[in-house]
């Protein structure tokens, strides 16, 4: 197990489209240790391996308040979206910054978990935008992509000076 660094915004490898899982392998499984750890000590809800610089789709997310419900999404695939969320999101990319998009507030979708097995979902809430977010991730679009061009050039800017202080 390991925590990896993560990509931040506006890092230009957090544009690359990730390319689907072909083997369900043991280098999958550590990747998708590596994410959830990763995710649970930054700490966050939720983790594309795009922010880990590794361009293969696979996503993980835990919305509970006990960090005891992850869930793993492997070549994620939307089937419908309803509804409309009004929730505010932030990224691990993106620190400090939250903000809406426009997000289904109930989705289904298919996946395939880290053994290569198949299964639907079904999603409403924080976990629906989370899923949401993480899948845009995989095809290389950041929530502040959504954003006014104003806007993202101000952040932008914010966190490249927060990254010349922090090394
Ligand atoms: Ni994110």
């Amino acid at each position: 197990m390991a925590i990896l660094q993560i990509l931040q915004y506006p890092d230009p490898r957090l544009h690359k489209v990730a390319e689907p899982v072909r083997s369900f392998d043991e280098n999958l499984r550590d990747l998708v240790r590596d994410l959830a750890e990763t995710m649970y000590a930054a700490p966050g809800v939720g983790l594309a391996a795009t922010q880990v610089d590794v361009h293969r789709q696979v996503l993980v997310a835990d919305v509970s308040d006990e960090h005891d419900d992850l869930r793993v999404f492997v070549n994620p695939v939307l089937i419908e979206g309803d509804g409309e969320s009004a929730l505010e999101e932030g990224c691990l990319s993106v620190p400090g910054v939250y903000d809406r998009v426009p997000r289904f507030e109930h989705i289904r979708g298919r996946a395939y978990d880290a053994s290569g097995n198949a299964f639907e979902f079904e999603a409403t809430g924080l976990l629906s935008v989370c899923i949401q977010h993480e899948m845009d991730h995989l095809k290389g679009r950041v929530f502040v992509d959504y954003l006014s061009r104003l806007k993202q050039n101000r952040i932008a800017a914010k966190l490249r000076k927060q990254q010349r202080h922090t090394g």
